[in-house]
Protein backbone atom coordinates (compact mmCIF):
# COMPACT_ATOMS: atom_id res chain seq x y z
CA UNK A 1 0.00 0.00 0.00
CA UNK A 2 1.09 3.27 -1.15
CA UNK A 3 1.06 6.64 0.97
CA UNK A 4 -1.13 8.24 -2.27
CA UNK A 5 -4.42 9.14 -1.19
CA UNK A 6 -5.67 8.14 -3.95
CA UNK A 7 -4.71 4.51 -3.55
CA UNK A 8 -7.15 1.94 -1.64
CA UNK A 9 -6.49 1.46 1.87
CA UNK A 10 -8.23 -0.86 5.05
CA UNK A 11 -9.13 0.69 8.22
CA UNK A 12 -10.11 -1.44 10.93
CA UNK A 13 -10.88 -0.33 14.63
CA UNK A 14 -13.35 -1.24 17.47
CA UNK A 15 -17.55 -1.81 16.92
CA UNK A 16 -18.33 0.39 20.05
CA UNK A 17 -17.20 3.84 21.40
CA UNK A 18 -18.78 5.06 24.61
CA UNK A 19 -17.84 8.60 25.51
CA UNK A 20 -18.92 10.30 28.20
CA UNK A 21 -18.19 11.03 31.88
CA UNK A 22 -19.19 8.27 34.08
CA UNK A 23 -19.74 5.61 31.58
CA UNK A 24 -17.59 3.30 33.36
CA UNK A 25 -20.60 2.44 35.66
CA UNK A 26 -22.77 1.30 33.17
CA UNK A 27 -20.92 -1.68 32.00
CA UNK A 28 -23.23 -3.80 34.05
CA UNK A 29 -25.72 -3.13 32.03
CA UNK A 30 -23.64 -3.81 28.86
CA UNK A 31 -22.76 -7.17 29.90
CA UNK A 32 -26.29 -8.81 31.32
CA UNK A 33 -27.57 -6.59 27.68
CA UNK A 34 -25.64 -9.01 26.03
CA UNK A 35 -26.64 -12.11 28.58
CA UNK A 36 -23.29 -12.64 30.51
CA UNK A 37 -23.10 -13.14 33.82
CA UNK A 38 -19.52 -13.47 34.65
CA UNK A 39 -16.16 -11.01 33.68
CA UNK A 40 -12.38 -11.39 34.62
CA UNK A 41 -11.29 -7.90 35.69
CA UNK A 42 -7.38 -7.32 34.45
CA UNK A 43 -5.93 -4.28 36.49
CA UNK A 44 -2.57 -3.23 38.03
CA UNK A 45 -1.87 -2.97 41.75
CA UNK A 46 -1.43 0.93 41.51
CA UNK A 47 -4.96 0.61 40.37
CA UNK A 48 -6.00 -1.64 42.81
CA UNK A 49 -4.37 0.30 46.03
CA UNK A 50 -6.08 3.72 44.93
CA UNK A 51 -9.53 1.66 45.18
CA UNK A 52 -9.94 3.34 41.26
CA UNK A 53 -11.58 0.37 40.61
CA UNK A 54 -14.36 -0.06 43.17
CA UNK A 55 -17.44 2.00 41.76
CA UNK A 56 -16.94 0.25 38.62
CA UNK A 57 -16.79 -3.47 40.07
CA UNK A 58 -19.93 -2.20 41.94
CA UNK A 59 -21.59 -1.17 39.11
CA UNK A 60 -21.41 -4.74 37.62
CA UNK A 61 -21.67 -6.18 40.24
CA UNK A 62 -25.19 -4.21 41.31
CA UNK A 63 -26.47 -5.65 37.46
CA UNK A 64 -25.85 -9.22 38.82
CA UNK A 65 -22.31 -10.09 37.08
CA UNK A 66 -19.66 -12.20 39.00
CA UNK A 67 -16.27 -10.34 38.66
CA UNK A 68 -12.81 -12.49 39.19
CA UNK A 69 -10.07 -9.15 39.85
CA UNK A 70 -7.01 -9.95 38.61
CA UNK A 71 -5.11 -7.06 39.88
CA UNK A 72 -0.69 -8.24 39.63
CA UNK A 73 -0.76 -6.78 36.12
CA UNK A 74 3.03 -5.60 35.90
CA UNK A 75 4.62 -2.57 33.83
CA UNK A 76 5.35 -4.11 30.53
CA UNK A 77 4.28 -7.43 31.57
CA UNK A 78 6.41 -10.48 31.05
CA UNK A 79 4.84 -13.86 30.18
CA UNK A 80 4.61 -14.81 33.95
CA UNK A 81 1.71 -12.34 34.38
CA UNK A 82 -0.20 -13.27 30.89
CA UNK A 83 -0.22 -17.14 32.43
CA UNK A 84 -0.92 -16.16 35.65
CA UNK A 85 -4.12 -14.11 34.23
CA UNK A 86 -4.90 -16.85 32.58
CA UNK A 87 -4.83 -19.44 34.97
CA UNK A 88 -7.49 -17.35 36.78
CA UNK A 89 -9.65 -16.38 34.11
CA UNK A 90 -10.31 -20.24 33.79
CA UNK A 91 -10.52 -20.72 36.80
CA UNK A 92 -13.49 -18.78 37.37
CA UNK A 93 -15.28 -19.94 34.00
CA UNK A 94 -14.72 -15.74 33.02
CA UNK A 95 -17.37 -15.26 29.72
CA UNK A 96 -16.26 -11.75 29.52
CA UNK A 97 -12.62 -9.58 30.17
CA UNK A 98 -12.39 -6.38 31.01
CA UNK A 99 -8.99 -4.19 30.56
CA UNK A 100 -9.16 -1.75 33.11
CA UNK A 101 -5.86 0.66 33.41
CA UNK A 102 -2.73 1.70 31.60
CA UNK A 103 -1.38 0.11 28.08
CA UNK A 104 -0.03 -2.52 29.93
CA UNK A 105 -3.57 -4.40 31.54
CA UNK A 106 -5.26 -3.43 27.76
CA UNK A 107 -2.78 -5.70 26.70
CA UNK A 108 -2.81 -8.48 28.70
CA UNK A 109 -6.94 -8.16 28.58
CA UNK A 110 -6.73 -8.50 24.66
CA UNK A 111 -4.49 -11.68 24.98
CA UNK A 112 -6.36 -13.36 27.77
CA UNK A 113 -9.73 -12.60 25.85
CA UNK A 114 -8.26 -14.71 23.21
CA UNK A 115 -5.90 -17.64 25.17
CA UNK A 116 -9.08 -17.83 27.47
CA UNK A 117 -11.70 -18.78 25.25
CA UNK A 118 -12.89 -21.79 25.45
CA UNK A 119 -11.73 -23.42 21.73
CA UNK A 120 -9.03 -21.54 21.74
CA UNK A 121 -5.75 -24.15 21.38
CA UNK A 122 -2.83 -22.48 20.92
CA UNK A 123 -0.33 -20.94 22.98
CA UNK A 124 1.29 -17.61 24.08
CA UNK A 125 4.51 -18.82 22.05
CA UNK A 126 2.40 -19.38 18.79
CA UNK A 127 0.86 -16.05 18.81
CA UNK A 128 3.66 -13.73 18.43
CA UNK A 129 3.90 -12.08 15.49
CA UNK A 130 1.55 -10.99 12.55
CA UNK A 131 -2.01 -11.81 12.19
CA UNK A 132 -1.15 -15.72 14.17
CA UNK A 133 -4.13 -15.13 16.85
CA UNK A 134 -6.45 -16.66 14.60
CA UNK A 135 -10.22 -18.04 15.55
CA UNK A 136 -12.72 -16.41 18.57
CA UNK A 137 -11.94 -14.52 22.14
CA UNK A 138 -14.33 -13.96 24.89
CA UNK A 139 -15.99 -10.82 24.63
CA UNK A 140 -13.58 -7.75 24.98
CA UNK A 141 -14.06 -4.15 26.73
CA UNK A 142 -11.43 -2.18 27.34
CA UNK A 143 -11.03 1.01 29.80
CA UNK A 144 -8.36 3.05 29.81
CA UNK A 145 -7.91 5.16 32.75
CA UNK A 146 -4.61 6.98 31.34
CA UNK A 147 -5.43 9.61 27.63
CA UNK A 148 -2.19 7.70 26.41
CA UNK A 149 -1.23 4.52 25.05
CA UNK A 150 -4.72 4.45 22.43
CA UNK A 151 -4.35 0.26 23.41
CA UNK A 152 -8.09 0.53 23.80
CA UNK A 153 -8.23 0.87 20.23
CA UNK A 154 -5.04 -0.92 18.83
CA UNK A 155 -4.43 -4.32 17.35
CA UNK A 156 -1.54 -5.04 19.51
CA UNK A 157 -0.70 -6.51 22.75
CA UNK A 158 3.15 -6.18 24.06
CA UNK A 159 4.78 -8.30 26.16
CA UNK A 160 7.73 -8.30 27.93
CA UNK A 161 10.24 -11.32 26.86
CA UNK A 162 13.49 -11.17 28.08
CA UNK A 163 15.91 -8.16 30.17
CA UNK A 164 15.12 -5.85 27.25
CA UNK A 165 13.35 -7.18 25.27
CA UNK A 166 9.85 -7.55 23.94
CA UNK A 167 7.74 -8.72 22.01
CA UNK A 168 4.36 -8.17 19.77
CA UNK A 169 0.87 -10.27 19.08
CA UNK A 170 -0.66 -8.48 16.25
CA UNK A 171 -4.77 -9.29 15.27
CA UNK A 172 -7.29 -7.68 14.38
CA UNK A 173 -8.70 -9.96 17.04
CA UNK A 174 -7.80 -7.77 19.45
CA UNK A 175 -9.89 -4.83 18.46
CA UNK A 176 -12.21 -4.76 21.67
CA UNK A 177 -16.35 -5.10 21.84
CA UNK A 178 -16.38 -1.72 23.59
CA UNK A 179 -13.56 0.64 24.43
CA UNK A 180 -15.21 3.18 27.37
CA UNK A 181 -13.37 6.25 27.77
CA UNK A 182 -15.08 8.04 31.27
CA UNK A 183 -12.92 10.68 32.40
CA UNK A 184 -13.92 10.11 35.80
CA UNK A 185 -11.51 7.61 36.10
CA UNK A 186 -8.72 9.94 35.00
CA UNK A 187 -8.74 13.05 37.28
CA UNK A 188 -6.10 11.37 39.64
CA UNK A 189 -3.83 10.77 37.40
CA UNK A 190 -0.60 12.87 38.61
CA UNK A 191 0.93 15.93 36.73
CA UNK A 192 3.80 14.06 35.59
CA UNK A 193 1.91 11.25 34.09
CA UNK A 194 -0.94 13.30 32.66
CA UNK A 195 1.93 15.40 30.83
CA UNK A 196 4.21 11.92 29.49
CA UNK A 197 1.17 9.77 28.10
CA UNK A 198 -0.46 13.17 27.06
CA UNK A 199 2.67 14.00 24.87
CA UNK A 200 2.88 10.03 24.15
CA UNK A 201 -0.81 10.11 22.61
CA UNK A 202 0.17 13.74 20.26
CA UNK A 203 3.38 11.62 18.95
CA UNK A 204 0.91 8.86 17.64
CA UNK A 205 -1.18 11.39 15.83
CA UNK A 206 2.21 12.70 14.50
CA UNK A 207 3.81 9.78 13.32
CA UNK A 208 0.88 8.40 12.45
CA UNK A 209 0.60 11.47 10.11
CA UNK A 210 3.63 11.40 8.52
CA UNK A 211 3.86 7.25 8.03
CA UNK A 212 5.68 6.07 4.75
CA UNK A 213 3.99 3.07 4.26
CA UNK A 214 0.21 3.02 5.56
CA UNK A 215 -0.49 6.44 5.49
CA UNK A 216 -4.37 7.19 4.82
CA UNK A 217 -7.06 9.12 4.35
CA UNK A 218 -8.93 8.35 7.83
CA UNK A 219 -5.41 8.26 9.86
CA UNK A 220 -5.17 11.63 8.35
CA UNK A 221 -8.22 13.31 9.65
CA UNK A 222 -7.96 11.31 13.24
CA UNK A 223 -4.91 12.08 13.64
CA UNK A 224 -5.60 15.97 12.76
CA UNK A 225 -8.85 16.10 15.12
CA UNK A 226 -6.78 13.77 17.93
CA UNK A 227 -4.15 17.03 18.13
CA UNK A 228 -6.75 19.56 17.94
CA UNK A 229 -8.28 18.55 21.18
CA UNK A 230 -4.94 16.99 22.81
CA UNK A 231 -3.39 20.88 21.96
CA UNK A 232 -6.56 22.24 23.05
CA UNK A 233 -6.07 20.38 26.35
CA UNK A 234 -2.64 19.22 28.00
CA UNK A 235 -1.68 21.65 29.55
CA UNK A 236 -5.33 21.96 31.46
CA UNK A 237 -5.42 18.12 32.18
CA UNK A 238 -1.38 18.43 33.63
CA UNK A 239 -2.17 21.73 35.56
CA UNK A 240 -5.99 21.21 36.35
CA UNK A 241 -6.55 18.09 37.13
CA UNK A 242 -9.89 17.94 38.54
CA UNK A 243 -10.93 19.35 34.74
CA UNK A 244 -13.72 16.89 33.77
CA UNK A 245 -13.91 18.35 30.24
CA UNK A 246 -10.33 18.34 29.48
CA UNK A 247 -9.91 15.27 30.87
CA UNK A 248 -12.70 13.48 28.64
CA UNK A 249 -11.28 15.53 25.29
CA UNK A 250 -7.78 13.96 26.64
CA UNK A 251 -9.44 10.64 26.48
CA UNK A 252 -10.77 10.77 23.25
CA UNK A 253 -8.28 12.57 21.66
CA UNK A 254 -5.75 10.14 22.33
CA UNK A 255 -8.28 7.25 21.50
CA UNK A 256 -8.59 9.27 17.99
CA UNK A 257 -4.86 8.69 17.76
CA UNK A 258 -4.76 5.49 18.16
CA UNK A 259 -7.08 4.52 15.96
CA UNK A 260 -5.13 6.88 13.20
CA UNK A 261 -1.79 4.65 14.53
CA UNK A 262 -3.55 1.22 14.35
CA UNK A 263 -3.86 1.55 10.76
CA UNK A 264 -0.90 4.36 9.71
CA UNK A 265 1.79 2.55 12.31
CA UNK A 266 4.28 5.10 14.38
CA UNK A 267 8.13 5.96 13.45
CA UNK A 268 11.49 7.21 14.17
CA UNK A 269 10.46 9.02 17.57
CA UNK A 270 8.69 5.38 19.03
CA UNK A 271 11.92 3.43 17.38
CA UNK A 272 14.78 6.14 19.34
CA UNK A 273 12.50 6.04 22.63
CA UNK A 274 12.25 1.97 23.15
CA UNK A 275 15.37 1.73 24.00
CA UNK A 276 15.46 4.89 26.46
CA UNK A 277 12.77 2.19 28.32
CA UNK A 278 14.61 -1.27 27.90
CA UNK A 279 17.58 0.39 29.51
CA UNK A 280 16.79 2.92 32.28
CA UNK A 281 12.28 2.42 33.12
CA UNK A 282 11.99 5.63 31.42
CA UNK A 283 8.27 5.95 31.27
CA UNK A 284 7.16 5.27 27.53
CA UNK A 285 5.59 8.63 27.16
CA UNK A 286 8.42 10.42 28.44
CA UNK A 287 11.41 8.58 26.32
CA UNK A 288 9.30 9.59 23.76
CA UNK A 289 9.11 13.84 24.35
CA UNK A 290 12.69 13.29 25.19
CA UNK A 291 13.45 12.40 21.30
CA UNK A 292 10.76 13.87 19.97
CA UNK A 293 12.15 17.80 18.99
CA UNK A 294 15.42 15.96 17.56
CA UNK A 295 13.45 13.25 14.85
CA UNK A 296 11.53 15.74 14.15
CA UNK A 297 13.93 18.34 13.21
CA UNK A 298 15.74 15.38 11.38
CA UNK A 299 12.42 14.50 9.96
CA UNK A 300 11.73 17.92 8.37
CA UNK A 301 13.87 18.05 4.70
CA UNK A 302 11.12 15.18 4.01
CA UNK A 303 8.16 15.87 6.35
CA UNK A 304 8.06 19.95 6.24
CA UNK A 305 4.69 20.29 4.46
CA UNK A 306 3.07 17.23 6.56
CA UNK A 307 4.35 19.10 10.06
CA UNK A 308 3.39 22.65 8.29
CA UNK A 309 -0.24 20.83 7.92
CA UNK A 310 -0.41 19.81 11.17
CA UNK A 311 1.00 23.11 13.35
CA UNK A 312 -2.15 25.13 12.76
CA UNK A 313 -4.37 22.06 14.45
CA UNK A 314 -2.12 21.67 17.31
CA UNK A 315 -1.51 25.52 18.06
CA UNK A 316 -4.21 27.22 16.82
CA UNK A 317 -3.19 30.56 18.67
CA UNK A 318 0.12 30.38 16.88
CA UNK A 319 0.85 32.52 13.32
CA UNK A 320 2.64 30.28 11.46
CA UNK A 321 3.85 31.76 8.81
CA UNK A 322 6.80 31.23 5.85
CA UNK A 323 7.70 28.14 3.75
CA UNK A 324 6.90 25.00 4.63
CA UNK A 325 10.28 24.26 6.32
CA UNK A 326 10.21 27.53 8.44
CA UNK A 327 6.01 26.63 9.61
CA UNK A 328 7.48 22.81 10.32
CA UNK A 329 10.75 24.44 12.69
CA UNK A 330 7.75 26.64 14.27
CA UNK A 331 6.12 23.42 14.89
CA UNK A 332 8.76 21.73 16.85
CA UNK A 333 9.52 24.85 18.87
CA UNK A 334 6.24 24.67 19.83
CA UNK A 335 6.13 21.05 21.00
CA UNK A 336 9.66 21.89 22.78
CA UNK A 337 7.93 24.38 24.66
CA UNK A 338 5.01 22.80 25.32
CA UNK A 339 6.99 19.95 26.96
CA UNK A 340 8.63 22.34 28.79
CA UNK A 341 5.49 24.29 30.00
CA UNK A 342 4.32 20.41 31.20
CA UNK A 343 7.27 20.37 33.08
CA UNK A 344 8.96 17.43 31.61
CA UNK A 345 12.45 16.79 31.72
CA UNK A 346 13.77 17.55 28.24
CA UNK A 347 17.08 15.97 27.99
CA UNK A 348 19.27 12.73 28.43
CA UNK A 349 21.55 14.24 30.59
CA UNK A 350 18.75 15.52 33.05
CA UNK A 351 17.93 11.20 33.02
CA UNK A 352 21.32 10.75 34.42
CA UNK A 353 22.31 9.02 31.10
CA UNK A 354 25.71 8.63 30.69
CA UNK A 355 27.34 10.02 27.02
CA UNK A 356 29.22 7.16 26.39
CA UNK A 357 25.96 4.76 26.40
CA UNK A 358 24.37 6.75 23.06
CA UNK A 359 25.97 4.34 20.95
CA UNK A 360 24.91 1.50 22.66
CA UNK A 361 21.32 3.51 22.24
CA UNK A 362 21.54 4.18 18.37
CA UNK A 363 22.66 0.79 18.15
CA UNK A 364 19.39 -1.15 19.55
CA UNK A 365 17.29 1.36 17.47
CA UNK A 366 18.33 -0.18 14.74
CA UNK A 367 16.85 -3.41 16.01
CA UNK A 368 13.29 -1.45 15.59
CA UNK A 369 13.16 -2.00 11.63
CA UNK A 370 9.28 -2.65 12.21
CA UNK A 371 9.32 0.98 13.58
CA UNK A 372 12.04 2.74 11.43
CA UNK A 373 10.13 1.20 8.20
CA UNK A 374 7.67 3.87 8.68
CA UNK A 375 9.43 7.00 9.06
CA UNK A 376 9.34 9.40 6.44
CA UNK A 377 13.38 9.67 6.03
CA UNK A 378 15.43 6.62 6.76
CA UNK A 379 17.51 6.80 9.58
CA UNK A 380 21.15 5.07 9.94
CA UNK A 381 22.91 4.24 12.92
CA UNK A 382 25.09 7.65 12.75
CA UNK A 383 21.76 9.43 11.71
CA UNK A 384 20.26 7.75 15.43
CA UNK A 385 23.68 8.54 17.20
CA UNK A 386 23.31 12.54 16.21
CA UNK A 387 19.84 12.62 17.15
CA UNK A 388 20.66 11.05 20.53
CA UNK A 389 23.18 13.27 20.77
CA UNK A 390 21.17 16.50 20.01
CA UNK A 391 18.82 15.06 22.81
CA UNK A 392 21.54 14.50 24.90
CA UNK A 393 21.93 18.26 26.76
N1 LIG B 1 -1.01 -2.07 22.56
C1 LIG B 1 -0.60 -0.90 22.18
O1 LIG B 1 -1.06 -0.35 21.19
C2 LIG B 1 0.45 -0.22 22.98
C3 LIG B 1 0.91 1.04 22.59
C4 LIG B 1 1.89 1.64 23.37
C5 LIG B 1 2.37 1.01 24.50
N2 LIG B 1 1.90 -0.23 24.84
C6 LIG B 1 2.34 -0.94 26.04
O2 LIG B 1 1.64 -0.38 27.13
C7 LIG B 1 2.48 -0.40 28.27
C8 LIG B 1 2.63 0.98 28.84
O3 LIG B 1 1.37 1.48 29.15
P1 LIG B 1 1.14 2.82 29.98
O4 LIG B 1 2.15 3.84 29.58
O5 LIG B 1 -0.30 3.16 29.82
O6 LIG B 1 1.46 2.43 31.46
P2 LIG B 1 1.16 1.13 32.35
O7 LIG B 1 -0.15 0.54 32.00
O8 LIG B 1 2.35 0.24 32.28
O9 LIG B 1 1.15 1.76 33.80
C9 LIG B 1 0.30 2.78 34.12
C10 LIG B 1 0.65 3.22 35.54
O10 LIG B 1 -0.16 4.33 35.85
C11 LIG B 1 -0.97 4.04 36.97
N3 LIG B 1 -2.29 4.59 36.67
C12 LIG B 1 -3.04 4.28 35.59
N4 LIG B 1 -4.17 4.99 35.61
C13 LIG B 1 -4.12 5.76 36.73
C14 LIG B 1 -5.00 6.73 37.29
N5 LIG B 1 -6.12 7.07 36.66
N6 LIG B 1 -4.65 7.34 38.44
C15 LIG B 1 -3.48 7.04 39.04
N7 LIG B 1 -2.60 6.14 38.56
C16 LIG B 1 -2.92 5.51 37.42
C17 LIG B 1 -1.03 2.54 37.11
O11 LIG B 1 -1.23 2.12 38.43
C18 LIG B 1 0.35 2.15 36.59
O12 LIG B 1 1.29 2.23 37.62
C19 LIG B 1 3.79 -1.01 27.84
O13 LIG B 1 3.78 -2.39 28.13
C20 LIG B 1 3.80 -0.77 26.35
O14 LIG B 1 4.61 -1.72 25.69
C21 LIG B 1 0.95 -0.83 24.11
FE1 LIG C 1 3.43 5.35 22.16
Amino acid sequence: MSNNTNSGFLFATCQNVLCEVGSSLRIGEIVTEQGYKSVLFVTDPGIASLNLHQSTIEGLQKAGVEVTVYDEVQADPPESIIFAALECAKKANAEVVIGFGGGSSMDVAKLIAFLAHPECSQTLADIYGVNNAKGQRLPLIQVPTTAGTGSEVTQVAIVTTGETTKMGSVSPIYLPDYAILDAGLTVGLPPHVTAATGVDAMVHAIESYTSAIKKNPMSDLLAKEALKLMGANIQTAVHNGKDLGARQQMLFGAMLAGQAFANSPVAAVHALAYPLGGHFHIPHGLSNSLVLPHVLRFNISEAADMYAELAPYTFPDVAFEGSSEEIAEQFIVEMEKLIKDLGLPMTLKEMDIEESFLPTLAKDSMLQERLLMNNPRPVSYDDALAIYTAAYQ
